[in-house]
């Protein structure tokens, strides 16, 4: 198959763990005979450097033009200062509301050979920590009216949090779909205690789960999942939130997996284009030292290769050469712990290579 990829190589370490991905990519393509077309599109700080604006329209028109579009990480204290609609997030937000990217997945898994890195007590931990969070992701509190201005003497500022039906409707179908995939539950968080669009949430999810009597679906306050994704994550098998609770959530989550470095997401709308991308940030003080973890940008990979070109065996093939190197005690910075073998950025990405080759 040859596919066309639409690549955001990002500012601070994302060109680094790009490098290193589009290298574990050419080894899928010699392996199971694939063409993979890669098309730069600058967005973020890069673009803001080149273009002045951090999506230009040709880079939204390359990824409309793709079949998928992959991006490492945005921004950095160098664009800290230009103005709001200028920063390198807002290319980000762009981007997503331009794709129509309404579904945003980020698992969060404990790799085995890593139990120690997470934070939480063993005893927690033992139980396992095999989750994903399904995000919101054009719409709420990021989407709705921003306004600052001066109201009695002072500045006032408001962000609307907003939802309508088929906004809710849509990702809780995605939600129970990826349910079905995996352990059959869905946790519905929301703040129906007090929020109107909680209510709206509430209703509408608990309407669409009428047509998945299969799945398990149960609601949970948003300060209450807070607090049990660190006393028990190993409840959760799907979480549907919305925008601004699942941007607070899926950081937690990371967290307590005890590698935010490890860790993919998809970012899904109507057809098969999807973003891709890895959840941490650009991380600017590291950046340009080989020190980075590139498996999070190569597990996005993987995920584009399973959700959007639905090469399965392609995808299990990037999944177990990492496992493998990670059996084999190889670290990165971020991972690293006593008795293991510490690699640079560039190394890690040249050892999944190898293993699947
Ligand atoms: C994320 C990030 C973004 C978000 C920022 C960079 C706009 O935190 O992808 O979680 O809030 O969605
Ligand atoms: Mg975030």
């Amino acid at each position: 198959m040859t596919k066309n990829i639409a690549v955001i190589r990002g500012d601070g370490i994302g060109p680094e763990i790009m490098a290193q991905a589009i290298a574990v990519l050419d080894c899928i393509a010699e392996k199971f005979e694939h063409t993979f077309i890669y098309t730069e599109a600058p967005m973020g700080g890069e673009a803001i450097d080149r273009f002045g604006d951090p999506l230009p329209q040709s880079t939204l028109d390359s990824c409309l033009k793709s079949d998928s579009v992959l991006l490492s990480a945005v921004g950095g204290p160098k664009w800290d200062n230009v103005p709001k609609d200028k920063r390198p997030e807002r290319g980000l937000l762009r981007l997503r509301a331009g794709l129509g990217l309404y579904a945003n997945l980020r698992p969060a898994r404990l790799f085995d050979e890593l139990r120690d890195a997470s934070p939480l007590k063993p005893a927690i931990v033992e139980k396992g920590i095999d989750f994903v969070v399904v995000r919101e992701l054009i719409g709420g509190a990021y989407f709705g009216e921003h306004k600052t201005e001066a109201r009695n003497g002072e500045d006032y500022a408001q962000d609307i949090m907003g939802y309508s039906e088929h906004e809710i409707e849509r990702i809780a179908h995605v939600a129970f779909q990826t349910a079905r995939k995996r352990s059959k539950k869905v946790c519905s968080v929301d703040k129906a205690n007090v929020l109107d669009s909680s209510k709206l949430w509430r209703r509408v999810v608990t309407k669409v789960a009428e047509s998945y009597p299969d799945v398990i679906l149960s609601h949970m306050y948003v300060d209450n999942c807070a607090m049990q994704l660190v006393r028990d994550p190993s409840q959760f098998d799907v979480i549907v939130t919305e925008n601004l609770f699942g941007d607070i959530l899926s950081d937690e989550a990371s967290m307590i997996t005890g590698s935010i470095g490890m860790i993919p997401s998809s970012s899904l709308g109507d057809g098969t284009r999807g973003l891709y991308e890895p959840i941490h940030g650009s991380a600017p003080d590291i950046a340009g030292t080989d020190a980075a973890n590139p498996i999070g940008m190569i597990l996005s990979a993987a995920m584009m290769l399973r959700y959007s070109f639905e090469m399965v065996k392609e995808a299990d093939a990037i999944e177990r050469a990492v496992d493998s190197v990670l059996q084999e005690g190889f670290r990165t910075g971020d991972t690293m712990s006593a008795g293991k073998t510490k690699l640079g950025c560039s190394a890690a990405g040249k050892a999944v290579c190898e293993k699947i080759q």
